[in-house]
């Protein structure tokens, strides 16, 4: 079995990604955007030179909102942060990290109950792509509980949504309700 001292990536004393800068990708489905993953988004932004949002389109599985306009709802909450970019992400993730040149990819983990699938697609993506670390960052406590599936279902029962998305997310969801 290969040792730590045959992985390129933890060779002592070489700076990952090189001098170059130091992208992440945020990847996610963000269906919807809420105030946990603008949590997360804003830490990762101070971390690393450059931040890709990466908004997983995946034509299997069904959405509230399109992948365009996920795309769009990032891109607005992200307007200002000039390090950081919102993208679509088609395929695997590993390839796209791979292409981007990204040293990392950012998860925010909540509770223990995420462990296992942010475990699973850790090592997975590792194995994919070695040259990329998976990094977690925690989210204020305030949204430890929080989760786009939460925000669904409060929004569909007609609940208020303020404490868990950004005024804007709010507003689409609404109109995207009012028009079904
Ligand atoms: O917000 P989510 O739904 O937990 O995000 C999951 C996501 C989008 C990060 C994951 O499904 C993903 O990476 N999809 C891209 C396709 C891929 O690379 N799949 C293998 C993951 S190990």
């Amino acid at each position: 079995m290969a040792g730590i001292e045959d992985n390129p990536v933890l060779r002592p004393g070489e700076r990952q990604g090189g001098v170059g800068l130091r992208l992440a990708i945020y990847p996610g489905t963000f269906d919807p955007p809420t105030r946990g993953h603008l949590d997360i988004l804003l830490r990762a932004g101070k971390l690393f030179d450059k931040l890709i949002v990466a908004v997983a389109e995946n034509p299997l599985k069904s959405s509230f909102f399109s992948a365009k306009e996920r795309l769009n709802l990032l891109k607005g909450l992200t307007e200002g942060m000039d390090n950081v970019d919102v993208e679509i992400l088609k395929g695997l993730l590993a390839n796209y990290a791979q292409r981007k040149g990204a040293i990392a990819i950012v998860r925010g983990l909540r509770a223990i109950s995420d462990f296992e699938y942010e475990f699973q697609m850790a090592l997975t993506n590792r194995r994919l792509n070695p040259q990329v670390e998976t990094v977690f960052l925690m989210p204020s406590e305030n949204y430890t509980f929080l989760s786009s599936t939460l925000v669904k279902n409060i929004a569909e029962l007609g609940g208020e949504l303020s404490a868990f998305v950004p005024p804007l997310v709010a507003e689409s969801i609404k109109r995207k309700l009012r028009r079904k």
